[in-house]
């Protein structure tokens, strides 16, 4: 656990504002600021910055918290990651022993022993004997030396324990380094072994530089071809993606998807450093949303086998989910971008890049391309196929453009394809309105609730129960009464697992009357910070805070809970009010 201290002076230097407008555009409105949420895709801004109490929440999604939160949830890090990222932007020095994870790892520790390893690698690379065939390697690939030293490349020894022997040199220990996947253990005798052995190696660097992570080749046809990294304290694959530290700067337009590492070194030294790919696993919603932090549009750029295009196709998918525009680059005539390249040079992919096809096109010649369009039957399912894409496309100039497109290539009236489109429109409309009328119902139920999923068990109790922790954290006032013992208040009193957890995480903090909500990113993630952060708002907003209200509210908690337990009063009820009104 970190010093409240240290957290709250990290906090006081950060100010939410000035933090917050460096990732979103915002606006005065009051007191307060407004924007377009970055946590979820929105028209009109509902998300709301205070600067009073140093916090956020959007009203569309029910993201909130205060800065460390926001870092979490924006930069995709963990609690103490995200406490470090704001120390450093205003230049405190956290104490490493106090980085310690639950884990019992220093995250600055591991990110050195990382940087110790990359260093191994290059060293071994550029030994005259020992990196000899790894060189020929990479000139067999025509890799430039400025090249391999951009990526920081390297070369794992073959043998047993190289890196091993040199990481204990350095005073690292075997629990770091099998925690850190640079060692395996030997199943008959525990030794470790480095993991890595005779392999090129690609360091993977996150955006604020560190190594994190590697991926390692075979030099020959041998498998596995890579190993790469699997998770570990200081890497999450599917939180990263790989040269997005160099990317970074440059894809405000658009990012290029590869499947490849090689893809990506290859086009980055072509002028093409706006490429990344994945770790060796297929494309996550995180990374996703990532992207779409970074980027406007996505070109992906994937292997045109057929592996590659059924990975595109589910990566257009989550791409779109995140309000990506997307597009596809079909490559002919190579394998993969870096193939292309090499066999075409820059300027044909330059070219190939401006030309891609965008997502509908890309659609259209796949469903073209899976029907016979010269019969009757294929046209008419190649049809139905196509007239359901396009009803799916918002603007209605551009299903106009599409429908001509379909119009010509299947030969048929555009006016017959435009009227299934518009039938197919009206029937998605009344099936969204009644998805909607079926989400408000089960909302006002509090139904899929990920958050606290007991709420709508006993909606009086629950709300009584938010009422009494949104004062608890607002006010040292009631926390005081309560670890007085002046009001009777423990854990056993709250209705909803979520509620105990929040009360325990207070009570567990106030014991010398020094609570702050800013521990609680500790014990919550941030999904759940933003429910906290609405019962503090819902209550801030009230008039009337004070003891004689918090007391009732106490009582209030007892009571329905207790009415809750005699009459039964629970989800199944509910479940049959809500059939009965709707049978009637
Ligand atoms: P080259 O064959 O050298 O061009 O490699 P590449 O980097 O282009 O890789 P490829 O297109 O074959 O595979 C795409 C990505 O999938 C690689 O960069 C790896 O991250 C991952 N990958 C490929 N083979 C394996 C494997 O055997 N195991 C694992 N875990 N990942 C692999
Ligand atoms: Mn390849």
């Amino acid at each position: 656990m970190i010093d409240n201290n240290i957290v709250e002076e990290i906090k006081s230097r950060n100010d939410i504002v000035d933090l917050i407008s460096s990732y979103v555009s915002l606006k005065r409105a009051g007191s307060n600021m407004l924007g377009l949420c970055p946590f979820h895709s929105e028209k009109t801004p509902s998300f709301t910055v205070f600067p009073a109490r140093q916090g956020y929440y959007c009203f569309g999604c029910g993201a909130g918290g205060d800065a460390i939160t926001f870092v979490r949830q924006i930069e995709n890090l963990e609690y103490v990651p995200a406490l470090e990222f704001l120390a450093k932007r205003v230049g405190i020095t956290i104490p490493a022993d106090m980085t310690r994870r639950g884990d019992g790892f220093d995250r600055t520790r591991m990110l050195n022993m990382n940087k110790e390893a990359a260093r191994f690698f290059r060293e071994c690379l550029f030994d005259p004997e020992i990196g000899a065939p790894a060189r020929a390697y990479f000139e067999k690939r025509a890799l430039s030396t400025a090249t391999i030293k951009h990526f920081g490349l390297g070369f794992s020894p073959p043998g047993f324990s190289a890196l091993t022997k040199h990481l204990h040199d350095l005073g690292y220990t075997d629990a770091e380094m099998t925690a850190g996947f640079l060692c395996g253990r030997s199943k008959k005798t525990g030794a470790p072994f480095d993991y890595f052995r005779n392999r090129i190696m690609f360091p993977i660097i996150d955006v604020s530089g560190n190594v994190i992570a590697f991926g390692g080749r075979v030099m020959d046809d041998s498998t596995p071809k890579y190993l790469n990294s699997s998770d570990t304290p200081v890497f999450k694959k599917s939180r990263n993606l790989f040269a997005l530290n160099f990317a970074r700067t440059a894809c405000a337009e658009e990012m290029v998807l590869c499947e490849g590492y090689m893809d990506v070194i290859a086009m980055h030294a072509a002028g093409f450093t706006n490429a990344v790919a994945t770790l060796g696993t297929a494309l996550t919603p995180e990374q996703a949303r990532i992207m779409s932090r970074y980027t406007k549009r996505v070109l992906i750029s994937y292997d045109s086998d057929a592996a590659g295009q059924k990975a595109a196709n589910r990566a257009i998918a989550i791409l779109g989910e995140v309000g990506l525009d997307v597009r596809v680059l079909k490559i002919d005539g190579a394998k993969d971008p870096d193939e292309f390249i090499k066999k075409f040079g820059a300027d044909k992919f330059r070219a190939q890049l401006a030309g891609s096809a965008g997502k509908f096109d890309y659609n259209m010649n796949s469903v073209l391309a899976r029907y016979d369009v010269s019969t009757p039957d294929g046209k008419i399912k190649a049809c139905a196929e196509l007239a359901e894409l396009i009803a799916g496309i918002y603007s209605s100039a551009e299903r106009e453009v599409y429908i001509a497109a379909a119009s010509g290539r299947l030969d048929i009236p555009a006016e017959s394809i435009r009227a299934d489109i518009e039938r197919k429109i009206r029937k998605r409309k009344s099936e969204y309105k009644k998805q909607q009328s079926q989400k408000i119902v089960r909302q006002s139920a509090g139904y899929g609730d990920r958050v606290n999923p007991d709420y709508a068990k006993n909606l009086a109790a629950a709300k009584a129960e938010e009422a009494v922790l949104g004062m608890l954290l607002l006010y040292p006032e009631h926390r005081e009464a309560v670890r007085l013992g002046k009001v009777k208040l423990t854990a056993e009193d709250f209705f909803t697992e979520f509620g105990k957890r929040v009360f325990g995480a207070i009570a567990e903090n106030d014991q010398d009357g020094t609570f702050s909500p800013s521990v609680l990113g500790q014990y919550f993630t941030p999904e759940e910070e933003g429910r906290i952060t609405r019962m503090q708002l819902s209550r801030s907003e009230l008039s009337d805070n004070g003891a004689a209200v918090f007391a009732e509210s106490v009582a209030a908690l007892r009571r329905e809970r207790l009415a809750g337990e005699e009459t039964g009063d629970g989800v199944e009820d509910l479940l049959d009010i809500i059939k009965e009104k709707r049978n009637t």
